[in-house]
């Protein structure tokens, strides 16, 4: 220490800028239940995990953490924690059956009472129109592939604007349409579980379109109020080796990963690149005219949710795959370091690159995180309690990258925990668990782990340690 030091006072603690927006995030098909009551038809998901083969154990979203009959108790639990925000989805067959006409007032009256038990806690209504789960009836005549979906998906968007308004402060359009068009229609983890490159190539412009169009519609609903979104789970690319070949391995996951949807939305065009990489599957006549003026509607905020991140390298990746157009050129690492339960690598580094590189690739954008967390094997001790150290460590080492994208110019306005309850994780059923409050899924009992104690804290002092 010199004799300087001893007179600096020590900086202790990374403080956010005021107003920063603290949340947690959840979507309707892993948290709800209720799959089958007040009109709800199946969606993709519903059809889905009851497919032998497609869900860990066969687990389904039938009953999930039952939230649809104990939200105001989780609403009661987000107060509790502090958040400012909630991000929430509204499940589209529960409104809107057959993803058609009229809209079931049931339904919508469980997303008002939703809306109303958030703005009596003071917590910011942040509402996703679609996390994934398609009626099933609009996957019947075509789903994302068929054009039509995007304009079944804006008339959507417009009963939803009518039946909440202003009382929502965020619209969200889209979450992830990265893992809707691929997962979904390309290498099939993911519902409907259809494998084909040019369906998938095919959905993730009908994504962008509906996205678009439901941007306007939102607008037309509600012309003063409105902040409209869309979250993108754009990959953190790193290459193996700086070589041309693993540079190009990089270029073109960006394309059909990233550019695929930035292109559109931000700029009214396609990358011209991915046009090339994928002259062997399409020639892109589907997109008509009007259409990437449409897409590129402008928006007030991009959410971006970011886990891990992802090392290529040249090379060839497994068949049926999610890059389209890549795969033969493209092989993916683990990347190093400590792991997650889903076995991701635990490296807020990738993080802190989106932030920048969105920084100079569209300054004029408000960023959120809308999702980052981690699932680890967590238990309730005999006393009860639920440590999850390995996910503090996470969220600290995440926030403290924000902090430094905020220092270094980046415009984040807010970050949403993912996740606020333990859930249905998708393919992998009720295996892995994301939450801050743990599910006991035969009790419904929920338990607040450590890391809600720590995000407690994290949003009252508006800062993390440093450390
Ligand atoms: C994201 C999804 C979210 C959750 C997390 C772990 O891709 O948007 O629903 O499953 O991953």
């Amino acid at each position: 220490m010199t004799a300087l030091d001893a007179f600096t006072p020590k900086v202790t603690e990374l403080r956010f800028p005021s107003g920063f927006r603290w949340g947690t995030a959840t979507a309707a098909y892993q948290i709800e239940g209720a799959a089958s009551e007040d009109g709800r038809t199946p969606s993709i998901w519903d059809t889905f995990s009851r497919t032998p083969g497609k869900v860990h154990h066969g687990d389904t979203g039938d009953i999930a953490a039952d939230h649809y009959h104990r939200m105001p108790e989780d609403v009661a639990l987000m107060r509790r924690l502090g958040v400012t925000d909630y991000r929430f989805s509204v499940a589209w067959p529960r409104v809107q059956p057959t993803g058609r006409g009229p809209a079931v007032q049931k339904g919508l009256d469980f997303y008002r009472r939703l809306v109303d038990e958030l703005l009596k806690a003071g917590i910011r209504p942040v509402a996703t129109l679609y996390h994934w789960d398609l009626p099933q009836e609009l996957e019947n005549t075509g789903g994302w592939p068929q054009r039509e979906t995007a304009q079944r998906f804006a008339e959507y968007a417009t009963i939803m604007a009518e039946a909440l308004g202003d009382r929502v402060a965020t619209w969200t359009t889209l979450n992830e349409p990265w893992c809707a068009a691929f997962l979904g229609y390309g290498n099939g983890v993911h519902a409907p579980g259809r494998t084909s490159n040019l369906g998938s190539l095919r959905a993730a412009h009908h994504l962008n379109l509906a996205h678009g169009w439901a941007a306007q519609a939102l607008r037309a609903a509600l012309p003063d109020t409105a902040e409209v979104s869309l979250t993108l789970n754009l990959h953190a690319l790193r290459p193996l080796t700086p070589s041309a070949e693993d540079l190009d391995a990089v270029r073109r996951i960006d394309a059909v990963a990233n550019r695929i949807f930035l292109d559109p939305v931000f700029r009214g065009r396609l990358p011209d690149d991915l046009i090339r990489d994928t002259a062997g599957i399409t020639d892109w006549s589907f997109v008509q005219g009007g259409d990437l003026t449409a897409t590129s509607t402008p928006i007030d905020s991009l959410g971006i949710n970011y886990y891990a991140p992802t090392v290529v390298a040249a090379g060839e990746t497994e068949s049926p795959s999610p890059w389209a157009g890549a795969e033969h050129h493209v092989r993916f690492l683990p990347a190093p370091g400590p792991r997650t339960a889903m076995d991701w690598p635990v490296d807020a580094g990738g993080l802190y690159e989106l932030l920048t590189r969105l920084r100079d690739e569209l300054p004029h954008i408000p960023l959120l995180v809308t999702e980052n967390g981690a699932a680890y094997h967590d238990y309730a001790d005999p006393s009860g309690h639920v440590h999850d150290p390995e996910r503090i460590a996470y969220l600290h080492s995440h926030l403290t990258a924000v902090h430094q994208a905020i220092q270094d110019g980046v415009d984040v306005r807010g970050y949403f925990l993912w996740s606020l309850l333990d859930n249905f994780e998708w393919a992998y059923g009720y295996s892995k668990r994301f939450g801050i409050v743990h599910v006991d899924f035969a009790t419904q009992r929920r338990t607040l782990k450590d890391s809600a104690a720590w995000y407690e804290q994290t949003i009252a002092r508006n800062a993390v340690k440093k450390r």
